[in-house]
C-alpha cells in the first residue's frame, strides 16, 4: 500500500497538498510533517509527525518507522524572505534537499517531490512564454537554490536511480492556506482585502506579470506527475509548468468585477526588481506532452474561485 509523507506539510502547498491527497487516496495514506502543526482542521484529519527536516537522522528514522512509498519534500525559505537572509535561505534549502535524496538513495523511500519554481530564470531569460531548457541566470539565493536542486535532483536520478519528479511552480493561489516569504504573495492578500473593503497596496508595479496558477492546478499537476509511469518522466531537473498569468492591476480588473468598490495602490519595494527579473508567462510543452497536463484554471475562474472559497470560510 501506498503511504505518503509531506515534508512542510504546514506551508502554503503542504496544506492544500494534504487535502488534495487526503481525497484522493484517504487520510490514513497521507502523513504530515513540519517543524510546527498547522490548525487547519482538515489537514489535522491526517497523522502529524514533528520534523526537523534539516536533521538527517530525523529524517532518516521518520522514513525508517513510517514505511513510506513517497516523500514529498515542500520545506523552503521562498524568494523575498531569502534575500533578507541569503545564507540561512541556502541552507534550509539545500540541506534539506540533500537530507532526503540520501535517505532516498538509502532505499528508504520509493518517489519524491520536490518543488522548483519560476524563480530559477533571471533577468537573461525570454520573458514571454519562457522555455523548459532556456538559460537560467537567477539572482535571488532562493533561485539559486532551486537551480542547484534541480541539477541534484537529476543527478540522484542519474546516479542513483532515486525516483525524484519536480515541477517549476509559478504563484500559487488558493483560499485554504496563506503563502509567507514569496515575491508572488501579493496575489493572495489582494483577495483578503477585498474581502475586508480595504484599500490594498501593492508592492509591485502595476504592470509587472507574473505567472501565476490555482491551488487545485497545483494539486492536480503534482499527483499527476506523481502517478505518471516512470517512463514517461523525461525531464529530471524540474518541468515548466503553466496556469495563467497577470499583472497587479489586470488583477485589480478581475477583482473589481466582483467587489466594486476594490482599488489597488502601488508602492513597489526590493520585490518589484525580483518580479521584473522574472518571466511573464511559461511555455510548458513538455508537460503537456510527457504527462498529460492541461490547466483548468483562467485569470477570471481563478479570481471567482478565490473570493467564493475565501466566502466560504470567514
Ligand atoms: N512563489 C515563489 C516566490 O514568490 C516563487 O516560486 O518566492
Amino acid at each position: 500500500m501506498e503511504k505518503h509523507l509531506v515534508i512542510g506539510a504546514s506551508g502554503q502547498l503542504g496544506i492544500e497538498l494534504i487535502i488534495g491527497m487526503q481525497t484522493r487516496y484517504g487520510i490514513h495514506a497521507v502523513v504530515a510533517s513540519d517543524i510546527r502543526k498547522s490548525n487547519d482542521k482538515d489537514v489535522n484529519r491526517s497523522e502529524f509527525i514533528s520534523l526537523d527536516a534539516t536533521d538527517i537522522e530525523a529524517v532518516r528514522k521518520t522514513l525508517q518507522q513510517g514505511g513510506f512509498t513517497h516523500v514529498y519534500h515542500l520545506v523552503a525559505m521562498l524568494s523575498a524572505k531569502g534575500e533578507e537572509n541569503p545564507i540561512a535561505g541556502w541552507d534550509l534549502n539545500m540541506k534539506s534537499l540533500l537530507n532526503v535524496l540520501e535517505c532516498a538513495k538509502e532505499g528508504l523511500v520509493q518517489k519524491v517531490f520536490w518543488p522548483s519554481s519560476i524563480a530559477v530564470f533571471g533577468p537573461n531569460a525570454p520573458k514571454i512564454k519562457t522555455s523548459q531548457d532556456t538559460f537560467c541566470d537567477p539572482t535571488t539565493v532562493y533561485g539559486v537554490s532551486k537551480v542547484a536542486g534541480e541539477l541534484w535532483a537529476k543527478y540522484y536520478f542519474e546516479h542513483y536511480g532515486v525516483d525524484v519528479r519536480s515541477i517549476r511552480y509559478p504563484g500559487l493561489i488558493g483560499h485554504r492556506s496563506q503563502p509567507g516569504g514569496g515575491t508572488t504573495d501579493y496575489a493572495v492578500e489582494a483577495f483578503y482585502r477585498a474581502l475586508d473593503k480595504k484599500p490594498f497596496v501593492c508592492y509591485l508595479d502595476k504592470d509587472e506579470a507574473l505567472p501565476m496558477m490555482h491551488m487545485d492546478d497545483a494539486v492536480r499537476a503534482t499527483l499527476d506527475l506523481m502517478e505518471a509511469p516512470k517512463q514517461e518522466i523525461k525531464t529530471r531537473t524540474s518541468y515548466n509548468l503553466s496556469g495563467c498569468s497577470f499583472s497587479p492591476s489586470e488583477l485589480n480588473e478581475e477583482i473589481f468585477k466582483f467587489v466594486s468598490d476594490f482599488k489597488t495602490e502601488y508602492k513597489p519595494d526590493y520585490r518589484q526588481k525580483i518580479a521584473a527579473s522574472w518571466p511573464d508567462s511559461i511555455d510548458d510543452s513538455e508537460a503537456k506532452n510527457d504527462w498529460d497536463w492541461k490547466p483548468k484554471f483562467t485569470t477570471t475562474k481563478l479570481v471567482e474561485q478565490m473570493l467564493e472559497g475565501l466566502k466560504s470560510i470567514v
